[in-house]
């Protein structure tokens, strides 16, 4: 097969998409469940609404009211009216109205607790005592300025008449003569006017109140019709210089302009600029802000009118003297269509929900991510040649593909069935706002995916941020948001926790929605923007998406290369491992010096002639690779490998035998660039493992010790995945996929198609080992290839290895001799971090294995006995077992002849009972015990 190359960007991103693609297809059942959320809620909602609507909307005190005016004998209706006549006060509201009520206009006027008095800061101009809070007959002040004060003075002196004259056949033009105010804020209809259907007192306002008594009235027709009674006022009317002095004084009067924190109002002002005997000109200021924390409440202006007609009425009478009047009789809406409460309590609560909703794609992310992560899949498939540039941004890609879809279908399902929030706010601007609010979250599950390595803790952890968030902002952050007292910039503050900024948004969505609603208008537009608190919140959400993006990916780097996250904290004085190491060298190299074999030296020397003329003949160069494990907790730093020069040739398959501990897989894992080697180097294909790992990757197969596959992926799909990693595509592909799964015996009986969770440890072990080979790998590791297999298909895997290593360079770690022998050309026994010997089988047994072996079993009172009988065999014979009567001794094969050992045998068996005896040739096995013990003898007492 032809060599294919290393798989360019889209081939990876493919094989990696392919698999995502599969793997969510798996979990079809709880991606669907994650899918009906967003269905269930906005069916809850809708649900919500239309109980909502018969209860409350459509309730009876909330429409148009009708009565019955014919009645048949029966008792039963046979006419029913409905119109304003026929409601109550409650209900006339909702009717429609063909002539609406006349109401009189109305002069804002400040509460009497915070009308202007004589304060310290306010202290000269004419002000009342404070003592008239106590009694609550502070005047209402009005202040005037303007080029000319005596026109000022001649024209302020008119514009209160001092007579009330009030003749109830026409109310309203005898009222028009009083100037009445109320501290009552107008709404934003006047069909009903809030001063006069509250039970707040209509203010007359007089320049001398004569008595303090109330005078009764009856405003309106019924049923629209209610009972007032006039209360006098006092006004004050104070000429100020110049206009700044007029801002001066209000903005003094403003709670937060003056040093007491007093609210200290006056009603209006008026700059009367060049006004004389041929110009009119006036500015007024009036106050336009309300307190209930709604912005841009139309309606303001009605009792502005007042005013304007005072000012106006008062230069009259300064022209043609008292007699002419200019009267303002009363202000009347437009007529109106019957109307019905329209409260959109979805969209109330939609916030709530919706943030639940976009935030339930937290937990699937990052548990997808961590999973990953947990079962190292990330790293093995890093090995298979799977970079992190393109793992990182077909994961966002994919996951960002996901959660638009989802947004997605969110909206149109909300806007399908009918919920407000949805329908009324311009779509680009929801969909920008989910767009980059779910951009911002994928950057978290990044960032935060670091922090865990159990799937588990990170579900729990992410479902308690979902829902604790959510109610979080719907109990804290609106009432918050609500309370204009709180300081704007903390509310800021807090939203620079992301789901709270989400659950702004949304509270922003669902004001518009509840408000454009009410008005049978439109929610939010780009034009409401800035208005609304959107542009903070998509500055807060794009910024954050870019510093957690940045973030997650220095903290991927860092842990990627097995550094302390924070390690350009550490104190650079501090060079505590690398001023520990030339002691370390020194005391390694005179224990190589004294132990190294010559064959180990032979391969050293091959080594060092490799480095210096590179030729690509070995596929594997390891020179002089060492690793320490820094010491902890006061133990001394730990020599995992010894300075290990090794060269493997293509088309070798090299065995690692050593017992546990001896640094096997320390050395395996600097060479498939999990471990940073301390010192010393290793080339693969004539590239650096410690520069050049990412291209050392596309040419290498690895079979960890322990399995990594997904659990949810079959056999096939796994072959298939990493196949398209190295490169193979269409029919080369599949006909790789097929051979390799008949060769590990995975193809028959659909077991190919089974899912890996399903499989047997066997099973999981030849699907590793397949893996690991697929696209012909040029250097492949296997760390215990055959651990858990029967002997059959350990006999098939082992033809399978054997017909890969034709063009292949292959590590194997084993503790199977039997395996060993039978697949490795060449051996290396690993002890304590060096190697102690190197050669094929035969050489070893023949090097190490110049003895039989001789066992014996007898009653333990022969024992002596037996010792005797090799005594005299074999003088220089070594005991080397002895249990109950069994022993083992072994025989230097030059001084014994096999056919001695049998007569003396057969003597023996005559003179006392044998129950059992054995000669036998060494194994690989005795080679193997022997190495090691003296091997970890010598190191002990070096
Ligand atoms: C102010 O107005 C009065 C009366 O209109 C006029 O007599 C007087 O000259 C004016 N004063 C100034 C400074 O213009
Ligand atoms: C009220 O109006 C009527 C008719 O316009 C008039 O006769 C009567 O004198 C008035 N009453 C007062 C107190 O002005
Ligand atoms: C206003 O101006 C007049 C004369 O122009 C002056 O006498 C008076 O002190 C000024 N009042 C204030 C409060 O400045
Ligand atoms: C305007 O009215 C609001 C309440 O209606 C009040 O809080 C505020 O202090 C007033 N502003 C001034 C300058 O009087």
């Amino acid at each position: 097969m032809a060599d294919p190359g290393p798989a360019s960007f889209s081939t990876r991103a493919n094989a990696l998409l392919r698999k995502n693609l599969t793997y969510q297809k798996r979990n079809l059942r709880s991606n669907l469940w994650i899918i009906m959320i967003p269905f269930m809620l906005c069916l809850f909602l809708v649900a919500i609404q239309v109980l909502f609507d018969t209860q409350v909307n459509n309730a009876d005190e909330n429409r148009c009211g009708c009565q019955c005016t014919v009645t048949s004998e029966a008792g039963k209706c046979e006419k029913e009216s409905c119109g304003i006549e026929f409601s109550s006060p409650d209900q006339a509201f909702f009717c429609s109205i063909a002539s609406p009520p006349r109401w009189p206009p109305l002069l804002q006027i400040p509460p009497p607790e915070s009308r202007a008095v004589r304060t310290s800061f306010l202290s000269d101009i004419g002000l009342p005592d404070e003592s008239c809070r106590r009694t609550g007959t502070c005047p209402v002040t009005i202040l005037f300025t303007g080029n000319n004060r005596s026109v000022g003075t001649s024209l302020f002196d008119n514009l209160l008449t001092s007579s009330v004259t009030v003749n109830s056949s026409d109310l309203l033009q005898d009222l028009a003569n009083n100037v009445l105010g109320t501290a009552r804020e107008a709404d934003f209809t006047n069909y009903l006017d809030p001063g006069i259907a509250s039970n707040d007192p209509i203010y007359n306002i007089r320049s001398r109140c004569i008595s303090n008594a109330t005078l009764p009235f009856s405003f309106g027709q019924k049923p629209l019709e209610f009972q007032k009674e006039l209360r006098c006022v006092q006004e004050l009317n104070i000429w100020r210089n110049k206009s700044i002095e007029v801002n001066d004084v209000i903005f003094k009067g403003y709670q937060k302009g003056n040093p007491e924190g007093k609210a200290n109002e006056i009603a209006a002002a008026y700059d009367l600029l060049n006004t004389d005997r041929n110009n009119f000109n006036v500015h007024i200021w009036y106050n336009s802000t309300y307190n209930d924390g709604s912005r841009n409440r139309p309606g303001t202006l009605v009792r502005v009118s007042r005013s304007v007609n005072l000012v106006s009425n008062a230069y009259l009478q300064f022209l043609q003297g008292p007699g002419t009047r200019m009267l303002f009789e009363y202000v009347k809406e437009m007529p109106k269509p019957e109307t019905s409460l329209r409260l959109d309590i979805a969209s109330l609560i939609g916030p709530l929900f919706f943030s639940w909703v976009i935030l339930l794609l937290f937990p699937v992310i990052l548990s997808s991510l961590v999973y990953e992560k947990q079962e190292r899949l990330r790293i093995i498939m890093k090995m298979h040649g799977l970079g992190d540039g393109p793992y990182w941004m077909i994961s966002y890609a994919y996951f960002l593909a996901i959660s638009t879809f989802y947004v997605i279908i969110l909206m149109v399902f909300g806007s399908v069935i009918g919920l407000n929030f949805f329908r009324l706010n311009d779509y680009s601007i929801q969909f920008t706002f989910y767009f980059l609010y779910v951009n911002l979250q994928i950057s978290l599950c990044f960032l935060v995916s670091s922090v865990f390595s159990k799937v588990k803790t990170s579900t729990v952890s992410a479902y308690i941020y979902v829902f604790g968030s959510g109610l979080m902002g719907s109990f804290l952050l609106q009432f918050l948001i609500q309370d204009s007292s709180f300081p704007r910039g903390w509310i800021i503050v807090l939203e620079l926790y992301p789901a709270f900024s989400l659950y702004r948004g949304l509270y922003e969505f669902s004001q518009f929605a509840f408000r454009g609603n009410l008005r049978g208008a439109d929610g939010m537009k780009w034009k409401d923007f800035s208005d609304s608190a959107m542009d903070e919140i998509f500055c807060i959400i794009i910024v954050e998406w870019f510093v957690a993006l940045v973030a997650a990916y220095y903290v991927d780097k860092i842990s990627s290369s097995g550094k302390d996250l924070l390690f350009f904290l550490k104190n650079p004085f501090k060079k505590s491992s690398s001023m520990r190491r030339p002691s370390l060298q020194r005391q390694g190299s005179k224990v190589f010096v004294e132990m190294e074999k010559p064959d180990v030296n032979q391969e050293r020397e091959k080594v060092e002639q490799l480095m210096l003329e590179p030729s690509t003949s070995h596929a594997i160069v390891c020179d002089n690779l060492k690793k320490v494990y820094p010491g902890r907790d006061g133990n001394p730093p730990k020599l995992a490998v010894r300075g290990l020069s090794l060269a493997v040739p293509s088309g070798e398959c090299f065995g690692m035998l050593g017992p546990n501990g001896a640094g096997k897989t320390s050395f395996i894992n600097m060479m498939t660039g999990l471990l940073k080697p301390t010192s010393g180097t290793g080339l693969v294909q004539g590239l650096d493992i410690c520069s050049d790992m990412d291209r050392v990757y596309t040419s290498m197969g690895v079979c960890p010790q322990h399995d990594l596959l997904w659990e949810t992926l079959t056999g096939r799909e796994h072959l298939l995945f990493y196949g398209r990693l190295k490169n193979l595509k269409g029919s080369v592909l599949e006909q790789a996929v097929e051979e390799s799964l008949k060769s590990v015996n995975l193809f028959h009986g659909g077991v190919a198609d089974k899912l890996a969770g399903k499989y047997s440890g066997g099973m999981k072990r030849r699907l590793s080992v397949a893996i690991s080979l697929i696209g012909s790998p040029k250097v492949v590791y296997m760390d215990e290839p055959s651990t858990g297999l029967d002997p059959a298909s350990r006999k098939n895997l082992w033809t399978v290895i054997k017909r890969a290593k034709q063009n292949t360079a292959i590590i194997l770690t084993t503790h199977s001799m039997e395996e060993a022998e039978f697949l490795c050309d060449r051996l290396g026994i690993f002890v304590d971090g060096g190697l102690q010997c190197i050669g094929n089988p035969k050489e070893l047994k023949g090097r190490y294995g110049g003895s039989y072996v001789f066992t014996m079993t007898t009653s333990s009172e022969h024992e002596g006995n037996v010792e005797k009988l090799i005594q005299d065999v074999s003088p220089n014979a070594k005991k080397i077992y002895h249990i109950a009567g069994t022993q083992k001794f072994e025989l230097p094969k030059e001084e014994v002849r096999i056919s001695e050992v049998f007569q003396a045998v057969e003597k023996a068996k005559s003179n006392f009972t044998v129950f059992a005896w054995g000669l036998a040739d060494t194994t690989l096995e005795d080679v193997f015990v022997k190495v090691a013990r003296t091997g970890q003898a010598f190191n002990v007492f070096s």
